[in-house]
């Protein structure tokens, strides 16, 4: 059967340990799978904006030593003349390529098309629903920061985080590994209930969704200035991009490890390849 990752659900406990010490392996240098034939193809079809994971995802098939095609503005494709997702899935999975990455901005969109591939499909986000390689990615920095030491820690997620996919998917993966979530929703701020969060996680306002369109930018970020205040020891995360909720002057606190989020891209999502690819077993 095809393997795909569609969801944090589609991976184990010790699937994803293994994963974060393969991706960990392999940014330092070591040979932990081998290759791919220049012939293997991953497509990356983007119906939303990005910059990180299709980059991210392209870099690392390139790095694999396979080769990259690319669909990254629907307005490109002939879904702008009608055709639906599951023929444009049908069609690049029969004919051009061995692994298909898709971001689109209806939830469920995704695993949906994923039902008409013949290659493993990896969902880059769909929508407010899920992005399962950006919390891999999250959850590799805070590892890191952490020296391993996951269980047992809290994690405070903060802001639009209803309409946050990269918040949703995050939130289960700490889920699996036994870490505890608490939130703090925009306009619900209640400090005194989370000040021993070992991280703390702010997600931009999602603007391009239902019901964010009317966030008020400046007290958004004020909160999430408030909130990152409240906890002096905690580690700074962001998924990023950032509009404001971060500030500039937080890029060389040794707490802020969102860099280390988007660093994380190419080695996550190698493994990632390498495993959907059947080169690497978790
Ligand atoms: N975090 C994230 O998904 O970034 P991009 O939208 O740039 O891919």
């Amino acid at each position: 059967m095809t393997k795909h990752l569609l969801s944090i659900s589609d991976l184990g406990q010790s699937n994803i340990i293994r994963l974060l010490q393969l991706a960990y392996q392999y940014q330092n240098g070591e040979t932990v799978f081998g290759m791919v034939p220049r012939n293997k193809i991953l497509a990356t079809l983007f119906f939303e904006p990005s910059t990180r994971t299709r980059l991210s995802f392209e870099a690392a098939m390139l790095k694999l030593g396979g080769s990259v095609i690319s669909a990254s503005d629907l307005a490109t494709t002939s879904c702008a003349k009608g055709e639906t997702l599951q023929d444009t899935i049908r069609i690049v999975s029969e004919s051009y390529a061995d692994i298909i990455v898709v971001r689109h901005p209806e939830a469920g969109a995704v695993a949906d098309a994923a039902k008409y591939s013949a290659v493993p499909i990896v969902n880059g986000g769909d929508g407010n629903g899920e992005h399962p390689t950006q919390a891999l990615c999250d959850l590799y920095a805070l590892w890191n920061a952490l020296d391993g030491e996951l269980s047992g820690r809290t994690v405070t997620l903060f802001g639009d985080v209803d309409n946050s996919r990269a918040a949703r998917s995050f939130a289960s993966v700490l889920f699996k590994l036994g870490v505890s979530t608490q939130y703090i929703r925009y306009n619900d701020f209640q400090p005194r209930s989370w000040r021993d969060a070992d991280a703390i996680y702010i997600t931009r306002p999602q603007l391009e969704r239902k019901g964010s369109e009317d966030i008020d930018l400046d007290s958004y970020n004020e909160q999430a200035r408030k909130a990152i205040q409240e906890v002096p020891d905690a580690l700074i995360m962001h998924p990023l991009p950032r509009t404001g909720e971060i500030s500039k002057e937080l890029d060389d606190n040794p707490r802020s490890i969102y860099f280390q989020q988007a660093k994380a891209g190419v080695p996550i999502r190698t493994v990632v390849l390498a495993y959907l690819l059947g080169i690497v077993q978790l």
